[in-house]
């Protein structure tokens, strides 16, 4: 049973903007439509937008779509979001923001708020008379997961915006992977390489610092206040997330957070950090240093 938030099961039982957009021959109104997925996948989206022709403006938005739970919601959710909005303001949506609109979608569903964008896209360049091949570079990339037919050049994208860590998630996203499984080596390259690009990118723009920023709301206005034990749980997994795993992953590793025990934060290092003759090197200088540098000098980290 997938655990849903009240707003996708609201939107799955109660659709809002189901059904599709005809043209009128209206003066000044046009309808432009995009469709993604296929039915052999499971999952398939086709979107409605109605726009104002002198303004860019969408009036309205309608979906159409077979698939499941989440991919009613997510594209329920979609229309709601994009109307009113001009189309280089709806081109701006992404994935992340239609599943924040839902309270979060479940990892394994998150390939519908992709597919939501997606449509979105395409409903857009098909409007602009763009071809698709020619703005979505998705489909010229080298073929990685012959089973769904997903290409380098889609993975590379749902990794980066998404910063995803692990070739299972990527299945969660964009759904590579999740056949046969023989491409799953693939994806742990691929998002070895994307990861290194960040932390390179990172590296010419902010020197030796990396940028994770810590919510102001984990301090009282005097900085002083002790952090709560959920706050120091949420903060030491948000830099174990976004500092320490990506520098780890594109070397071959990996690291899980297991516990926080007062100051002791109890890790599992794995892949190549595991088995790693210099894997106390790593606890100490990758993570907790970056930890004492970011949270409380007083934290020590050992592996379990
Ligand atoms: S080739 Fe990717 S799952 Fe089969």
């Amino acid at each position: 049973m997938w655990d849903y938030t009240d707003k996708v099961l609201e939107l799955f039982y109660d659709p809002k903007n189901q059904g599709a957009i005809e043209e009128t021959g209206e003066a000044g109104i046009k309808v432009a439509t995009g469709e993604v997925g296929s039915i052999a996948c499971g999952d398939a989206l086709r979107l409605h937008l109605k726009v104002e022709v002198a303004s860019d403006k969408i009036l309205d938005a309608r979906f159409q779509t077979f698939g499941c739970t989440s991919a009613i919601a997510s594209s329920s959710a979609l229309t709601e979001m994009v109307k009113g909005l001009t189309l280089d303001e709806a081109l701006k949506v992404t994935n992340k923001e239609i599943a924040a609109y839902l309270g979060g979608l479940p990892e394994a569903k998150m390939h519908c708020s992709v597919m939501g964008q997606e449509a979105l896209e395409a409903a857009i360049f098909n409007y602009r008379g763009i071809p698709l091949a020619a703005h979505d570079d998705d489909d010229e990339g080298t073929l990685i997961c012959t089973c769904f037919s997903i290409t380098d050049t889609k993975i590379r994208k749902a990794v980066a915006q998404n910063n995803l860590l692990s070739a299972e998630q990527v299945t969660n996203y964009v759904k590579a992977g999740g056949g046969c499984g023989s491409c799953l080596a693939k994806i742990d390259d691929i998002i070895r390489e994307v990861k290194q690009e960040t932390a390179k990118q990172n590296l010419n723009t902010n020197g030796a610092k990396t940028t994770t920023e810590i919510p102001s709301s984990m301090f009282n206005e005097g900085q002083q206040r002790p952090l709560t034990n959920v706050q120091k749980i949420a903060l030491i997994q948000k830099v174990l997330d976004e500092e320490v795993r990506p520098v780890l992953i594109a070397d071959g590793g990996d690291v899980e957070l297991y516990d926080i025990v007062g100051d002791k934060v109890q890790v599992i290092l794995k892949g190549a950090c595991g088995s790693c003759s210099s894997s106390t090197a790593t606890l100490k200088i990758a993570i907790e240093s970056r930890l004492r540098d970011r949270i409380s000098k007083d934290i020590i980290v050992e592996a379990v």
